[in-house]
């Protein structure tokens, strides 16, 4: 394994986003939290304080959920043209694009992901999303209805999707920007109004969309931003009484949190969950294309990716060629600082992380896994960890059920097709899974038989904002993207007329 070196510095409009103490965004206007208190986010290459910001709370969640509702309530937002709407939110996809360099920059620091990978992956990604719900906003139809009961010409039957009304969002810290738009994507086209809680981890990307939002021009309200700790900020949002939908991204665990705090006024919920996902390699596969593709599958965002291809299961008789492959593939990978432009796996974005993915390589290595290359911390500052290969293990071992959220891979041989189903279904979780083989027949096949939200054939994490991703089982609830997640935002309303 490599160690990069000479980091290039942060653009002068990074370094000054960065120094100034951050605000929250309520009702269009920058505040400070209700307490006074802030929290400070780290860079998780170095470990150092990289800024501080306001810390919202209960006090200042309500604040923003009456900008949120006052916003919603005056039409200013959902009763203004579909037309509109879409055009504010191409607007600020134009922003963003403009602003790509310092978005890139701002996320590399925040959350340690190569600046390379956030260049050419989270901000365009997040350009094309927003762009993609721009076109939604004049699409959102209902049907007419042809009532069964009675003669044709006695009714006028149709429906109407209206905006579901005030959104909770809480995102996660591992595609800080790009969460942020899969949940404001539809919340915006469907003209709902929102509060959105961006991760303790990493809220500098959200807070600068913030400023964007304000400057394309949204109307006050329309987008809250409310930095601030889960148990805290994220909980009161949950179960805020007049929230009528939250929509959150992180773990099972916490998923499950959300689910009880809804219950309060029933509001409408979505997950997008933990995943522990079977990549399945047959001994027809273009070995080529397989193996660097399951190795992306894994170490892709440091392996910090819900959807990771973390259980790689091998038909025997390419087991060892192929691990081998991986495993050198894993030796070579660049591990450093993001902003390093030889990094190609940056550090992981907490100490909490770090502790966590340390503990389950321990606690895989007590229950008689090997690593095959990697295997602990790299360095001993900043919070990285070197790509690891784990083989000799069994599928109830916690390395294999349970979700690690670093860049370890369990490797894992099996015999012939009929075995394979059931292991690779063999988990709480159903979030994605890839199938690699030469044989269509076998790979649709496989598809068919996989509990999962997403099956890649022959690739791996590849999304596009017209797919819907989401999961079974504990995974989550509903999914998003494509026309899919316009079904989470809005409410049909049946008018049935006499004539
Ligand atoms: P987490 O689920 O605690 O955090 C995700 C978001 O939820 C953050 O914004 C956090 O502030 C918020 N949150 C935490 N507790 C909350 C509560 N009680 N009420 C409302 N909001 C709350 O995830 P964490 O602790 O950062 O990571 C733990 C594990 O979760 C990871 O190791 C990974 O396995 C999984 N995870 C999965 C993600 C995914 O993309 N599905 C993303 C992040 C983490
Ligand atoms: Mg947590």
């Amino acid at each position: 394994m490599a160690t990069a070196t000479s980091a290039i510095q942060p653009e002068p409009s990074v370094a000054t986003f960065v120094a100034r103490k951050q605000k929250m965004l309520i009702n269009g206007k920058w505040v400070e939290a209700a307490s006074g208190k802030t929290f400070p986010t780290f860079n998780p290459a170095t470990g150092e304080i990289l800024s501080h910001v306001a810390e919202g709370d209960r006090e200042d969640i309500d604040r923003a959920v009456k900008a949120a509702r006052a916003a919603f309530e005056s039409g200013a937002w959902s009763r203004i043209s579909p037309s509109e709407r879409g055009r504010l939110i191409w607007k600020l996809a134009d922003l963003i694009e403009k602003h790509l360099e310092e978005f890139a920059q701002l996320e590399s620091l925040d959350n340690g992901k190569p600046l390379c990978i956030a260049r050419a992956a989270d901000v365009p990604l997040t350009v094309d999303h927003f762009r993609y719900y721009a076109g939604w906003a004049t699409k959102i139809e209902g049907n007419t209805i042809p009532m069964s009961f009675a003669r044709p010409g006695t009714y006028h039957a149709y429906t109407v999707r209206e905006p579901i009304g005030v959104v909770g969002q809480i995102i996660p810290w591992n595609f800080p920007l790009l969460m942020a738009a899969w949940k404001l994507g539809a919340a915006l086209a469907t003209g709902c109004t929102v509060v959105l809680k961006p991760a303790e981890q990493t809220p500098l990307t959200a807070l600068r969309l913030g400023e964007l939002i304000l400057e394309a021009g949204f109307p006050d309200g329309v987008v809250n931003i409310v930095p601030g700790y889960g148990e805290t900020a994220g909980a009161a949002l949950a179960a805020h009484m007049d929230v009528d939908k939250v929509a959150f991204t992180g773990s099972t665990e916490v998923g499950k949190l959300i689910l009880q705090a809804a219950a309060g006024n029933l509001k409408k919920v979505s997950l997008e969950l933990g995943g522990k996902s079977p990549n399945i390699i047959f001994d027809d596969a273009d070995l080529d294309a397989a193996i660097p593709g399951s190795s992306m599958a894994i170490f892709f965002n440091q392996g910090q990716c819900c959807c990771a291809g973390s259980r790689l299961f091998v038909e025997k008789k390419v087991f060892d060629r192929v691990v081998d492959g991986v495993a050198q593939t894993a030796a070579k990978i660049r591990v450093g600082p993001g902003f390093d432009p030889a990094t190609e796996l940056g550090p992981l974005v907490s100490e909490e992380q770090l502790r966590r993915v340390c503990g389950y390589l321990d606690s895989g290595f007590k229950e008689g896994a090997k690593a095959v290359v990697g295997g602990s911390r790299h360095g001993d500052k900043g919070y990285f960890v070197k790509p690891t290969v784990l083989v000799d293990t069994r599928d109830n071992m916690k390395v294999v059920q349970e979700e690690i959220f670093g860049p370890v891979v369990t490797a894992i041989p099996f015999s012939e097709a009929g075995e394979i189903i059931p292991r690779a279904n063999d988990t709480m979780y159903g979030l994605a899974a890839g199938v690699w083989t030469r044989d269509v027949k076998k790979a649709h096949s496989i598809a068919s038989k996989i509990k999962a939200g997403t099956i890649w054939i022959n690739c791996y994490n590849v999304f596009d904002a017209a797919l819907p991703f989401g999961g079974y089982k504990q995974s989550g609830w509903g999914r998003e993207m494509g026309h899919e997640v316009l079904k989470n935002y809005t409410e049909v309303k049946s008018v049935c007329s006499a004539l």
